[in-house]
């Protein structure tokens, strides 16, 4: 499997999922845009089994290499985000993983039994990362109490391993050429923006700016019904180069704190 078969088929995955995301880049392509990735995140537990750096591997065996890492205190989180070593085209990868200690003994008892349902030969499959709730279907109640202490524990129970977010690179386009228009484009079209903290997080002396919609709500199969829950969102970011004339290729961690949030529980 190469590269290009992963991204592809984490993007198959993804707009197939949240029909959304292919709107967002259907509307940049009848403008006449180029769609790049900036980067393509993850989500995950601090579980030996599934943590960052396994999830990782399968990027690492393809040239990847390891970069910058975050702490976010707030949400009890950690992240990598890793390069490639020679592809500067190629979309940065974001990991993260929720820090299990930090949580009640019902998240921790929950996480450590779906990742025991998971057979061993899957984990060290190069399918992992698109694997999704591979310890099979999620139930509404548990979904609801992991939310109470975190959405992000809870979206990762409920979809599992696959592109949380893919994020469009502000730089690659030629009219939408600020993220403030980019904002402008999408409110246009009816989508509704992450508002918490600001629409637009960070600044251009941070060298990195970012925007994100709301991750709509699909229909999600539970063990005790259907309900409808948000599942993925789309991320913008616009990069600025660094007293040398570098563009800044990392991430900033205030500014991806509110980002986490656009998979958060709202009424429709
Ligand atoms: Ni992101």
């Amino acid at each position: 499997m190469t590269l290009e078969d992963i991204f592809n088929r984490l993007w198959s995955d993804y707009t197939t999922q949240n029909p959304s995301a292919q709107k967002v880049f259907d509307l940049f392509t009848n403008e006449g845009e180029t769609v790049l990735n900036d980067h393509i995140a993850f989500r995950t537990f601090d579980h030996d089994k599934v943590n960052i750096d396994v999830l990782a591997r399968v990027f690492l065996e393809r040239d990847y290499e390891e970069k910058g890492h975050y702490e976010f205190e707030e949400k009890h989180l950690f992240a990598k985000h890793f390069e490639h070593k020679t592809d500067k085209s190629a979309p940065r990868v974001f990991i993260s993983q929720l820090k299990l200690n930090d949580f009640s003994n019902f998240l921790q008892k929950t996480v450590s039994n779906i990742v025991d349902n998971i057979q061993e030969k899957d984990l060290k499959s190069d399918n992992l990362i698109f694997s999704g709730k591979i310890w099979g279907t999620p139930d509404h109640k548990t979904y609801l109490k992991l939310r109470e202490e975190s959405e992000y524990a809870a979206w990762v129970y409920v979809y599992g391993f696959r592109a949380n977010h893919f994020t469009l690179s502000i730089n690659s386009l030629k009219k939408y050429d600020s993220i403030e228009k980019v904002n402008q484009f999408l409110k246009d079209n009816g989508f509704l923006m992450n508002s918490s903290g600001g629409e637009i997080k960070g600044t251009k002396e941070e060298l990195l700016q970012q925007s994100s919609i709301m991750a709509n709500h699909i229909n999600v199969e539970f063990t005790d019904g259907v309900y409808s829950i948000p599942g993925c969102y789309y991320e913008f970011a616009q990069r600025y180069p660094d007293k040398n004339g570098e563009l800044y290729g990392g991430f900033i961690a205030k500014s991806a704190d509110k980002i986490f949030e656009s998979t958060n529980y709202y009424k429709k």
